[in-house]
């Protein structure tokens, strides 16, 4: 049996605006997982179960039905050069919520690249630029155009300074001096980032340079908060967020519950708040300190946050 495990995500600034080359940063959220476990089967043929959400299917069904499942092993297949696959039984599961801006659709298909990869004794290859890579074209059959930063963080699960370029992605790492102690509360509001990603376009395509000077503002921010992080100022990091928040507002991506949520932690003491991820529902980040943590926990959770989880960025 082999089983496979990625992380989820937060974007810490520059969601959106990613997708249109200017830089952004995103951290694995390591304690919410998603998990891939293969097995041998007697009987012929691939089978994907998904317990989660009452999925039992044959490999055949998946890829008829245009499953990301389908598309991952399709994906291994094509990579290892494997056409002919032993009989297994592929079995997933996650801790991530779906539509919620975390990552979830990454990971997922991140983590049964791995297990599937490792399953077939191609071990070596599954390195996380390999995963991440292969991660990438199923997001975008599933996602429309995504800028390869979720894949790239749930492969590699490390904070990454991304930018999205031709030939080659910038992917970077970087110091962070002081730990960042990040609230994730969820509206429970589920939201598809292909459809935000999409009406962004829209917009986009409607009003070039009103979105492209927002799309200028979000890299300044990013820019200016890697270099916050490396210096650890963590005032400066908050200031940020909430700037951040307000030029994803005017790009149409925040939601009222969202706003309530980021307006309750930012009166309880949060250095910062901002949505995270596709917007529209989904997660919303705080940055706390020991002397604001739980304060800022227990007024999400009054402002309607269904779950808050904490994650540290060292
Ligand atoms: C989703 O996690 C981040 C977005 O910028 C989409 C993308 O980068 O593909 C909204």
């Amino acid at each position: 049996m082999v089983t496979a495990t990625a992380p989820g995500k937060i974007i810490l600034f520059g969601e959106h605006a990613v997708v249109y080359g200017r830089p952004a940063i995103a951290s694995p959220l390591s304690q919410i997982r998603a998990t891939a476990k293969i097995e041998a089967a007697q009987t012929p043929g691939v089978r994907l179960l998904a317990p989660d959400l009452d999925i039992e299917k044959s490999l055949e069904t998946t890829l008829a039905d245009g499953d990301a499942f389908g598309a991952a092993v399709q994906q291994v297949q094509a990579a290892t050069g494997i056409t002919e696959l032993p009989p297994m039984t592929i079995t997933v599961s996650s801790q991530i919520p779906i539509a919620g801006g975390l990552g979830s659709g990454a990971a997922i298909t991140a983590a049964v690249i791995r297990a599937l990869a490792t399953f077939l004794g191609f071990a070596d290859l599954a390195a996380p630029a390999w995963v991440s890579e292969l991660t990438y074209e199923v997001e975008k059959i599933y996602h429309g155009t995504p800028s390869g930063i979720d894949n790239t963080v749930v492969a590699y699960e490390k904070p990454v300074y991304f930018v999205r370029q031709q030939p080659q992605n910038r992917i970077e790492t970087f110091a962070v001096k002081r730990p960042l102690h990040l609230l994730v509360g969820d509206t429970g509001i589920s939201s598809s980032t292909k459809l935000s990603v999409g009406d962004v376009r829209r917009q986009w395509q409607a009003a070039p340079s009103i979105f492209e000077a927002l799309f200028d503002e979000c890299g300044q921010i990013a820019e200016a908060a890697r270099a916050a992080i490396e210096n650890g100022d963590l005032a400066l990091i908050g200031d940020l967020m909430n700037q951040n928040h307000l030029v994803l507002d005017k790009m149409t991506v925040s939601s009222p519950e969202l706003d309530q949520l980021v307006e309750a932690a930012q009166q309880a003491g949060a250095l910062g708040a901002k949505l995270s991820g596709g917007g529209r529902g989904g997660n919303m980040i705080a940055l706390v300190t020991a002397d604001t943590e739980t304060a800022v926990r227990q007024v999400l959770l009054a402002a309607g946050a269904k779950h808050v989880l904490c994650s540290v960025i060292k």
